[in-house]
């Protein structure tokens, strides 16, 4: 009797044999051994020590990026969502092969996860070269490691699809409604002012994170998955469903089949990842409040592909893009309410007379065949009308001066109307150590009116760790001070609020203004007119910069050394300068 897992004869395309015909499948990319015909017989060989068949490996073949981590339970579903990521790949007639990649949790990552960012989707862009697969599904959700994921993706062009792990659940402390992470702010800063007690605070603890997934507000996670949905690169639907969710494990499925079709039909990701893909992009990410870290983010991932984000143009396009989707830190719901209004079509639905419908999507239809597709919406009340906006501009505001000579944001939408035209003194910490050793002195000389200064927290200086909130003095705190300006050259977490201007560019560290800022100098923020402005004379400047010189910081060796050489400026997304596509296709918003 026949085996019928068995073949007998090698078919005449066997590519073990004519390895010439290798140039996709469980064939592509061959070890080289200087004999291909060898090279693809032993890796035939050592697959089939697993237990495949001829039959499997003539399938094609889709990779899965498996970044689960006993470290990251924001990624603690991931063994459900690999799953259903391969029946949907089996079903539409691929071979699933799973690998791990690194796994980045915020509060695993010392000394902060954009530290490590570029070092993922280097290793992630390394294995989807090095490894035979013709499209690959990539499942990631915490902050660092979508953007992480569509960089190194985006640099091999492959067919693509981002799957993110989705939102945790909210808890509830004494009948209130809690998430991770807006409500562990708050909740900690009545703790440091002395509202609530030590008991409390470790009852809240227990509450914040109610379940795997990311975090349930509008931080870096959600805004990552929601743009990528608005990219086209995840699957119409999918930026929404909590983590724990039959919905959620549904749009891992189709996933895989999207990418098993994707790979057939060579739909590769730089189809999809179009100037007006980011666009779209920007547009979501100004409606919805998001974190301001995907600035960042957006502008590593277009450079990749040759385009240079245009801070400029983003902020024109944020005077014309409401806050429309009424989430924490800017509004009042979590993710889990996003996803019962609809999610992102509900969204995108209503943002439609702004968006480029015609841009594709990983279904291979455009947009705006997928926004018809899903319908005509219901009543709800967590995405607000373009009439009816939850804030009239977009949720980012992009500031020039001479402070910041290569711009600065504000997240206009979480900060206090009150602070957003002020002038005031400056109180200045050196560093995130200076910071921490004098902001609880109770003879800090600080008032409620004072300018709260951060320098050297920026790529270079700190890899821009999420220090940009800086907390308010103890003292001022237990006053009842809520919010002051607070300006540095690092980020601040997604899931902050309050009047706080980041990424100071150039940062301290490579000698940008901020580098000489001295307590007691003034300070003017105008919002409405997108300025930041420190007054100083040119004399007193130059006076300051010949007495204090800045030294670039440097590493001697590692990663930290690779870092701080290559490491651009925040406009640049912070990622490394040998990373960035060579050829410049021109910039994004298109003006
Ligand atoms: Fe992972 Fe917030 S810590 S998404």
């Amino acid at each position: 009797m026949v085996n019928p897992f068995m073949t007998s004869k090698p078919a005449p395309h066997d590519t073990a044999i004519h390895p010439e015909a290798a140039s996709s499948g469980i064939s592509k990319g061959l070890t080289n051994y200087g004999d291909r015909g060898f090279s693809l017989f032993l890796r035939k060989a050592f697959i089939k020590g697993a237990g495949y068949t001829d039959k499997a490996l003539e399938r094609p073949v889709i990779g899965i990026t498996n970044t689960g981590s006993a470290y990251n339970p924001c990624h603690g579903n991931m063994p459900q969502l690999m799953e259903a990521v391969k029946r949907g790949i089996l079903m539409a007639g691929g071979l699933p092969m799973d690998f791990p990649t690194i796994s980045l949790h915020e509060s695993f990552s010392a000394p902060t996860s954009m530290y490590l960012r570029n070092l993922m989707s280097m290793d992630t862009e390394e294995l989807l070269r090095a490894q035979p697969m013709d499209g690959v599904v990539l499942i990631g959700g915490c902050d660092k490691t979508v953007p992480a994921q569509l960089m190194g993706a985006a640099s091999v062009g492959l067919p693509a699809v981002q799957l993110v792990t989705g939102s945790m659940l909210t808890g509830s402390h004494r009948s209130e409604r809690v998430g991770a992470c807006t409500d562990c702010r708050r909740y900690w800063g009545k703790f440091r002012a002395e509202e609530i007690d030590a008991e409390e605070i470790a009852d809240v603890n227990n509450q914040l994170v109610a379940s795997v997934g990311t975090c349930s507000v509008a931080g870096t996670a959600s805004t990552m998955a929601c743009i990528a949905e608005a990219l086209g690169i995840s699957v119409p639907g999918s930026a929404s469903p909590p983590a724990v969710t039959a919905d959620r494990i549904r749009a891992a499925e189709r996933s895989g089949e999207v990418a098993v079709h994707m790979a057939r039909a060579g739909l590769t990701i730089d189809r999809i990842l179009t100037p007006a893909a980011f666009e779209n992009a920007m547009r979501v990410l100004l409606a919805m409040g998001g974190s301001t870290n995907a600035i960042v983010h957006l502008a590593a991932m277009a450079g990749r592909l040759g385009y240079a984000l245009d801070l400029k143009a983003l902020d024109a396009m944020s005077r014309d893009t409401p806050v429309l989707l009424d989430l924490k830190p800017s509004g009042d719901h979590y993710m889990e309410d996003f996803h019962a209004a609809g999610g992102m079509p509900t969204l995108l639905r209503e943002l439609k007379p702004l968006l480029h419908l015609d841009a594709l999507t990983v279904t291979g239809r455009t947009l705006g065949e997928e926004l018809d597709a899903a319908g005509p919406g219901f009543a709800q009340s967590v995405v607000k009308s373009l009439k009816a906006p939850l804030y009239p501009q977009g949720g980012i505001a992009v500031l020039h001066g001479n402070l910041a000579p290569g711009g600065a944001i504000i997240k206009q939408s979480a900060a206090n109307p009150a602070l957003m035209e002020h002038e005031g003194r400056a109180v200045v910490f050196e560093n995130a150590e200076d910071l921490a050793a004098r902001i609880d002195a109770p003879d800090l000389d600080v008032c409620a009116d004072d300018i709260l200064v951060l320098k050297h927290i920026g790529p270079k200086g700190a890899a821009m760790p999420e220090a940009g909130y800086l907390p308010i003095p103890k003292k001022l705190a237990a006053q009842g001070v809520k919010d002051m300006v607070r300006i540095s050259d690092g980020r601040m977490s997604g899931t902050a609020f309050g009047t706080i201007v980041l990424h100071v560019t150039p940062e301290a560290a490579v000698g940008g203004p901020l580098a000489w800022v001295q307590t007691g100098d003034r300070i003017r923020l105008s919002v409405r007119e997108r300025l930041i402005e420190w007054q100083v004379s040119e004399a007193e400047l130059a006076a300051r910069q010949s007495a204090q010189p800045v030294v670039e910081p440097t590493a001697a060796r590692g990663y930290a050394h690779l870092f701080r050489k290559t490491v651009m400026q925040a406009d640049r997304g912070a990622d490394f300068d040998f990373l960035a596509a060579t050829e410049c296709k021109g910039s994004i918003p298109r003006s």
